[in-house]
This record gives structure tokens, sequence and C-alpha cells, in this order.
């Protein structure tokens, strides 16, 4: 046996990094390799999440958030570059104790949970699959005590996810992921099924849990009141890459990157219908053609000449990174627009 299948992962290392991380995804089987179409999911991503860190993704649809979330579990393998989980490469065969650091809750719970089954059933898997618990009276017990802790009565261990409601059955979810004792869980849209209250319920939740249990999320979200509420970081991601990247409240007081200040203008929106993204100017641009240079150029109210030949690399500022060939001028304008 080496030290590596035994040792638990260093407590320094990001529970989760990605390392220059790139996924495509090939449309159709066209044998003609001119002809073949690239999607361009998640392109050159890097980003980590330390523990007890809450990291907000955000984005419009299609920008690459559920693509990002599977490859930051394990469950997608990247095309290029590394994903670490515990500082382990996740393409290794990751030793059990860090293989259920990270777990994954998704955008639905009624496609996560099988329907046939209780929901005790489904909390009690990840207990079987890591061998936690010693006999069944205990995996039971334990069953009842990841119930409380997400607020369920213990009788709901007996009900199918048919007979709950849909905030419900996403804290049965959350159930299931805390089963494996994590330290970090991505979120793939949580709240995105939810009514207003019952998203509510589902925030407190996951604030409850990570101060009681000192957890990190990855939260995919498009609801940026939620992210504000609960991110400790924010990455704001733009046809497959990120253009900004650092904590929370500097990017919401003062947003860096031109996208990132066109989304965050519609967050004092008191009509919950508009709360979604903002329109922007244009439609998104295919993630198969990517336009050169910037990818953001052809709707960004600041682009000139060489946003369409050069890409912008993601550059630090103090814990700010920002992507914009113009970011130091375009500071000069802020500053000037303030004043
Ligand atoms: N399995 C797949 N096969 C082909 N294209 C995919 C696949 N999964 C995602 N995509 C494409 O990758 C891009 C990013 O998708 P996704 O990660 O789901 O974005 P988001 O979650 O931000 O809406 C989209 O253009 C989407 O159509
Ligand atoms: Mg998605």
């Amino acid at each position: 046996m080496t030290t590596s299948t035994s040792a638990s992962p260093p407590s320094e290392a990001p529970l989760i990094d990605l390392d220059r991380v790139t996924r495509r995804f090939a449309l159709g089987k066209v044998l003609d390799p001119r002809k073949r179409r690239i999607v361009h999911a998640v392109e050159d991503v890097s980003l980590s999440l330390g523990p007890g860190e809450t990291l907000a993704i955000v984005g419009e649809s299609g920008c690459g958030k559920s693509t990002l979330a599977r490859l930051a579990v394990g469950l997608l393998r990247p095309t290029m570059g590394e994903v670490r989980i515990g500082g382990v490469p996740a393409g290794s065969r990751l030793p059990r104790g860090v293989r259920r650091t990270v777990q994954f809750v998704s955008q639905n719970p009624w496609s996560a949970l099988n329907r046939r089954k209780s929901i005790g059933h489904a909390i009690g898997q990840p207990l079987a699959v890591h061998g936690l618990g010693a006999s069944d009276a205990e995996r039971a017990a334990r069953v009842h005590e990841l119930l409380e802790q997400v607020g369920l009565p213990p009788e709901y261990a007996e009900r199918r996810p048919g007979g709950v409601s849909g905030g419900e059955l996403q804290r049965a979810t959350v159930a299931r992921a805390l089963a494996a004792s994590p330290r970090a869980i991505v979120l793939d849209g949580p709240t995105a099924s939810l009514d207003v209250g019952v998203k509510a319920t589902l925030v407190n939740l996951l604030l409850d849990l990570r101060e009681s249990l000192g957890l990190g999320y990855v939260l995919i979200t498009h609801e940026l009141d939620i992210a504000r509420h609960l991110a400790t970081h924010v990455a704001v991601m733009y046809l497959g890459r990120v253009v900004e990247w650092g904590p929370a409240e500097e990017i919401f007081a003062a947003p860096r990157h031109p996208y990132t200040r066109t989304l965050l203008a519609a967050i004092p929106e008191p009509d919950p219908a508009r709360r979604e993204l903002p329109v922007l100017t244009g439609e998104v641009p295919s993630a198969v053609n990517p336009p050169p240079g910037c990818a953001f150029h052809p709707r960004c109210p600041y682009a000139v000449d060489r946003c369409a030949h050069e890409m912008p690399e993601l550059v630090s500022i103090g814990e700010r990174r920002s992507a914009c060939l113009r970011d130091a001028e375009l500071l000069d304008i802020a500053a000037a627009e303030d004043g």
C-alpha cells in the first residue's frame, strides 16, 4: 500500500482546483474533420475553492457553468488541463476518503432521485457506497440525523420523492450529499426550480450548514441576489471563459470587467419576474464559433479595434482577476463617471 491511498488530503490544499481546464464536445458524427463542429464549452479555466469558501459561478445560459460543475466533481473529464480534488488529480483513482470530499447537487431534484425508492434509501446510499456506518441500524439512525440537519422530520425517510414538495426534495438531495461527510458541495442551480419563499429557506439552510459544518460550496446560479447573499468569491463566465474572479464583496461593490458590469446592473430589481440576467444587447455568440479576440467584444460597449484581435489574459489586480484589454483605461472612465 502506498501512503497516498490512506492519507487524507493536506488541509492547505484547495478543496477543488481547476488548472487551465478546457472541455470541448464534438457535435454529430461527421467523419470529415473539416466539417466537424466543436463546442467550446469550457476554455482554459483556472479556479480554486478553499476550505469554507463559497464560490459563485455566474453567467448567461450556455456559458459553460454546468459543464464546469461536472468537471469540478470529477463527473466529466477535461479535454485539456487538470482538476484536482483535495490536491489529488481527479483523473487518477481517487482514494476513497478524497473522492467523497466533494459532492454534487443538481438543479432538478426530481431527476436526481429514484422515484420508486424511498427518500431514506436515497440518503442512505452514499453511506453504503463509502462504507460509512457499521450496521443497518446505525445507517438508519444516520439517515434520520441527516434529515434533521436539513430540517425534515424523520418520517420523511419512508416517503417517495413524488410525495413531497420541490423544496423538501431539494433539501433531501442536500442531505444525501451530506451523507458522504464532504468538505465541499458543488450545487448546480439548486434554487432554479423553486418558488421564491422556498428559495429563501434553501439559501438559509445552506448558510446554516456552511456555518455548522465549515462546508465549501461551488454555487452555480444565474440568480445574482442569491450569489450576493451566499458567495465569498465570484467567478463570472462568458462563452466558456472566466472573465472576472475575486472576492464577492469587491466584485459586487465595484465590478471591473465590462461583462460583469452589465450583469450586475440588474441586481436592484424588485420585480421577481425580471430578476434573471439583464438583457444585454445582442445575442450570446455560438460556442461552436466563438468570436476571435475577446469573445465579449461584439456586445461590449467599450470595445475598440484590438479587442477583435487580441485575446485578453486573466490578469491579477490584488485579489481580483479580470480579463479585459482595456482594464486600466476603463477604471479611469469609471472614476470620471463617478466624479
Ligand atoms: N454533452 C454535450 N454535448 C454537446 N454540447 C454540450 C454538451 N454539454 C454542454 N454542451 C454545450 O456546451 C455549452 C455549455 O453548456 P452548459 O455547461 O450546459 O452551460 P450553462 O450551464 O452555463 O447553461 C453549450 O453550448 C451547450 O450546448
Ligand atoms: Mg446549466
